[in-house]
């Protein structure tokens, strides 16, 4: 950037920084502005140094090639604007024979070869038995926002493109493709997205999202000692147990509002793996891509392997500003489109209410109950097809049970669409019981070993979605369902984890690529049938939030977090979440008390929750009194009111559900002209005081009408300044057990 337009652009960000003090800009608008600086590409590559800057939003990322010709990382961190500043990239001092200068270096993307003891990006074994990979940068090309690296292995037998994404807020993505550029079958034995590296220092913390069954996406934080931390997944879809983000914040603890935090997420829905490794001279790793346990992918030559994407970014505005940044780019990068931009339904779902025991008449009553309160999209849920009587038959004939529906859907399809709404069905079609016609007529359709016991869970057992047959099938029993029905909606349903993950038809040496085939067969079967179906949205389920990542995410609108609905559990559940996905995609239902947790929550209160993601209903309305009705009505048309700010705007997450007996939230329309805050309290404890809520991201010098839905604070003004709100804030005026707020902001201009 030459002199004079630095000069230009300092005096216009510091004008900036005055509108912001004023409360005129918010901050975050502030860094949104710093995006396009005038004449400034993303990528620039100074070829003095050779090195390549990426920049967006408040962020820099920086490689280059060192004297031995690896690709190095630079740096990471809060936006350089000067491209002189960035000079020859050195390789790291050799400390002795133990820890060459090769184990020290921080490697864009490492071959395990040479002395490099650490976890690599990539594990082969190339022509003759050699097991060694040394990668060297080969090439480069820029095409606007987008890198890619080639390097090639010393060999020649090896060659990997890395690819590289800047997107405007600033959060990257990382990719490869590794390509057999020799004339013998080459075995990849661990293919990795990339590795981020972060300063060397003392100090760091590691955030992750941990749980599992009905406890999923719990947020956990802990200090970063020397070794390797592992989150993964072996179980062949993403996990109910850990979730393919994380975030590290130092060597200053970072807060929701302040201090740096590094943060990133696989776009992967199979097994994954991300290694955070601190090495012993302090250096900090993440490497993430391909679980390697038990991976092994040959390939012939010419043939190659793509990881999937890793994504990251950086703040140093602490983990709230992380979450936003995650936020804002999945709505206007991963979301599937045209539906991305539009509000999400207000949807009932028929699971809790009716189990398996699903018909006719009894969805049809569910489906007039749901009308009259405003729902828009009537789903019903597991139980309708084949024998599917329990969970033990019926998986993989999908037809509608005859008894049923004597008539198939259609008659319960014209009723939903008379009431108004559009019509959802559960589906699970990787899966298939034992007692089903499918697996009578192709009992070798399914993942196992010869000879072996096939383990079933949940009386199911996993279809090998790798073979194209079984994949053929699966895209040709749900496009038949969907042009024979008026489906707008499939809840994609996965509630067991592969075990035995034997091919039997497919020589040795290629089973074990189950692991990353299916997946891929998992994203065709939707890519296909949704090139079919333009306007087919689909929900990503797998006993709760066992699918859900940024990979699904590009293909799926919505996701099931957890099959627990109770909604005080639900606030600590949501509240990992919102830590790396955006709340329009959260799928979160009001369903009976007592809950699962046999706790009895006010209905109020359930909506509440669940008002903060996408709103669902799975109550069994038929048993609700006139005065339930009637809350649920008032409550599903406040949520259409506020739901924009909710799925599209900027979270704030004011108190924390794990820190005391208050928590809260708070969300800000994209415009900045309605602001929403839900509070919510756990328990009273005799005498205390409910603290402030003081609430951000607003504009100090504006004024906003407060309209208080549920009459619980304590101010009883009619208006306030925004520096009142953030600097005072309101007090909530909630007691006893399970007591909710919701306050509805409007800004006055
Ligand atoms: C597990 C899901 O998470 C539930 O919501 C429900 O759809 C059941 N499967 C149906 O079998």
């Amino acid at each position: 950037m030459s002199p004079h337009l630095f000069v230009r652009r300092r005096r216009g960000l510091d004008r900036l920084k005055l509108l912001v003090s004023c409360g005129l800009v918010s901050a975050v608008a502030l860094a949104a502005l710093a995006i396009p600086v005038r004449g400034e590409a993303p990528i620039r590559f100074i070829d003095s140094a050779k090195v390549w800057v990426l920049s967006g939003g408040n962020a820099s990322y920086v490689l280059g090639v060192n004297e031995r010709n690896e690709l190095q990382s630079v740096y990471w961190g809060k936006r350089i604007w000067r491209d002189q500043d960035w000079t020859v990239v050195k390789s790291s001092p050799q400390w002795d024979g133990v820890d060459p200068s090769t184990n020290t270096t921080p490697e864009e993307y490492p071959g395990w070869g040479g002395l490099r003891f650490f976890e690599p990006c990539l594990k082969a074994t190339l022509a003759g038995g050699v097991r060694d990979v040394v990668l060297e940068y080969a090439a480069h090309d820029i095409r606007g926002d987008e890198l890619s690296v080639t390097m090639k292995d010393i060999g020649g037998g090896l060659a990997v493109e890395l690819r590289y994404r800047i997107y405007p807020n600033g959060v990257l993505s990382k990719s490869s493709v590794i390509r057999n550029a020799s004339n013998a079958v080459v075995t990849i034995e661990s293919a990795q997205s990339g590795a981020w590296q972060l300063p060397a220092a003392e100090g760091y913390h590691l955030s992750y999202l941990a749980g599992r069954w009905g406890e999923e996406t719990l947020y956990t934080r802990e200090p970063i000692h020397r070794g390797s931390k592992v989150i993964e997944s072996r179980r062949g879809s993403t996990s109910n147990q850990f979730n393919p983000w994380f975030a590290i914040d130092g060597p200053e603890e970072a807060g929701e509002e302040h201090g740096n935090v590094w943060f990133g997420a696989l776009g992967w829905s199979g097994s994954w793996k991300i290694a955070v490794e601190q090495t012993p001279h302090r250096d900090l790793r993440i490497t993430g891509g391909y679980n390697d346990f038990d991976f092994s992918y040959p390939l012939k030559p010419g043939e190659s392997l793509s990881t999937p994407p890793f994504y990251a970014g950086f703040t140093d505005h602490g983990f709230g500003e992380a979450s936003r940044l995650m936020h804002r780019f999945q709505l206007e990068h991963i979301l599937p489109r045209p539906s991305a931009g539009h509000p999400r339904p207000v949807l009932y779902n028929s699971w809790e209410a009716t189990g398996f025991a699903v018909d006719e008449p009894g969805q049809t009553a569910l489906a007039r109950k749901a009308a009259e309160i405003g729902v828009e999209r009537f789903v019903m849920d597991d139980g309708w097809f084949g024998a599917r009587d329990s969970s033990l038959a019926g998986l993989g004939d999908w037809v509608p049970n005859p008894k049923k529906f004597p008539h198939g859907l259609k008659p319960l399809i014209d009723n939903v669409k008379s009431l108004g709404m559009d019509f959802g069905l559960w589906v699970e079609p990787e899966m298939v019981n034992s007692d089903s016609d499918l697996y009578r007529a192709h009992p070798d359709w399914v993942l196992s070993f010869p000879g072996r016991p096939r383990s079933e869970a949940r009386n199911q057992l996993v279809l090998n979605l790798s073979r194209e047959d079984v994949k053929e099938y699966v895209l040709a029993s749900l496009d038949k369902l969907v042009s024979e029905n008026e489906i707008a909606f499939l809840k994609w349903d996965l509630n067991r984890n592969f075990s035995e993950p034997g091919w039997q038809e497919a020589p040795p040496a290629e089973q074990k690529t189950i692991w990353v085939r299916h997946v891929n067969n998992y994203y065709d079967v939707i890519d296909r049938l949704r090139a079919r179906h333009p306007k087919l949205e689909i929900e990503s389920c797998a006993s709760g939030g066992g699918r859900v990542d940024l990979g699904v995410l590009t293909r799926t609108e919505e996701v099931w977090p957890s099959d627990n609905t109770d909604a005080f559990d639900r606030l600590s559940i949501q509240y990992g979440y919102s830590h790396a996905y955006t709340p329009k995609t959260m799928m979160a239902w009001v369903t009976d008390v007592p809950s699962m947790d046999q706790r009895s929550e006010p209905l109020e209160y359930r909506f509440l929750v669940a008002m903060m993601g996408s709103l669902g209903i799975g109550s069994n309305l038929t048993k609700w009194n006139p005065e339930e009705v009637q809350v649920a009505s008032r409550m599903v048309a406040l949520y259409k009111r506020i739901r924009g700010t909710v799925q599209e705007g900027q979270l704030y997450r004011l108190l924390a559900p794990v820190d005391g007996s208050l928590s809260a939230n708070e969300y800000v329309s994209q415009n900045g002209k309605q602001a929403v805050l839900f509070a919510f309290l756990h328990a009273q404890q005799y005498g205390r005081l409910a603290p402030s809520i003081h609430l951000r991201g607003l504009a100090e010098t504006a004024v906003y009408r407060v309209g208080v839905v549920e009459g619980k604070i304590a101010e009883k003004q009619e208006t306030f300044s925004g520096a009142y709100l953030m600097n005072h804030g309101l007090t909530p005026s909630l007691k006893g057990e399970f007591d909710a707020a919701a306050v509805v902001l409007e800004r006055l201009d």
